[in-house]
């Protein structure tokens, strides 16, 4: 499988830091946050990665990642995202990278210990979310489960006023090739985003929308606190 990594945007909830660089190559303890997810993919074996990134600071990846031989990336592709249209619309420029397989597809911001080799060595068809209890799920994507079977999603919603689980989707997927489909049926939300959301509720609609909950720590280290959570958290995993 290939690994897709989502790194652009402007990170204006981290202004002034990201004046400086791209939100995804500030620091996490003693590492640039995107080595992270990095390591998450190659960990899983994969080790042929896209990373899709825009802004002012996008050329900054280059000289830190360089041809992600460091990092055990065997083969590493760069998409260049023009304007911030969403998640879904930066994940449509990796179609011809995906050449029709499969693909694990991690935000630049997500930073976790979570060890996701069996879901990738065991993934066939269809997509896959991951989820994780958190204290402000109005925040994330949350998922509706089926009553009769917590097994299954019929629906995520997009940051809901009133959530009712605690269950965040993490900004970790796994699909198979039809989400590129499904992003061109895509339209803009109101906030003016092709949303991955969208996407994954293609797939619950048509009952191929699988999970696995994160057993581990997870962090989207895309605000001031949720940065200095990760910061602490992965200073004492090293100590
Ligand atoms: C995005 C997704 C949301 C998901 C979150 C995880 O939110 O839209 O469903 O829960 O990533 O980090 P955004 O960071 O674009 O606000």
């Amino acid at each position: 499988m290939k690994g897709v990594i989502l790194a652009g945007g402007l990170g204006t909830r981290l202004y002034p830091l990201t004046k400086v660089t791209n939100k995804h190559l500030l620091p996490i303890f003693d590492k640039p946050m995107i080595f992270y997810p990095i390591n998450t993919l190659v960990r899983a074996g994969i080790d042929e990665i896209m990373v899709v990134t825009g802004g002012p600071h996008c050329g900054d990846f280059l000289g830190v990642l360089k041809n992600g031989n460091e990092l055990k990336i065997k083969h590493l592709e760069y998409a260049y995202q023009e304007n911030e249209g969403g998640i879904a619309d930066a994940l449509r420029l990796a179609e011809d990278f995906a050449d029709n397989g499969n693909i694990a597809v991690i935000l630049g911001d997500n930073t976790t210990d979570f060890d996701i080799s069996s879901d990738v060595a065991n993934f066939k068809e269809g997509a896959m979310v991951f989820l994780k209890e958190v204290p402000d799920p109005e925040r994330f994507g949350i998922p509706v489960f089926d009553k009769e079977s917590s097994e299954k999603i019929l629906e995520i919603l997009e940051k809901p006023k009133d959530p009712q689980n605690n269950f965040a989707v993490t900004g970790l997927y796994i699909y198979d090739n039809k989400v590129f489909d499904f992003i061109r049926e895509n339209k803009p939300s109101e906030r003016g985003e092709m949303e991955i959301t969208d996407v994954n509720n293609h797939y619950a609609r048509s009952g191929n929308l699988g999970y696995r909950t994160i057993d581990g720590f997870w962090r989207d280290a895309g605000t001031f606190e949720t940065l200095l959570e990760a910061n602490i958290f992965w200073s004492k995993k090293k100590g």
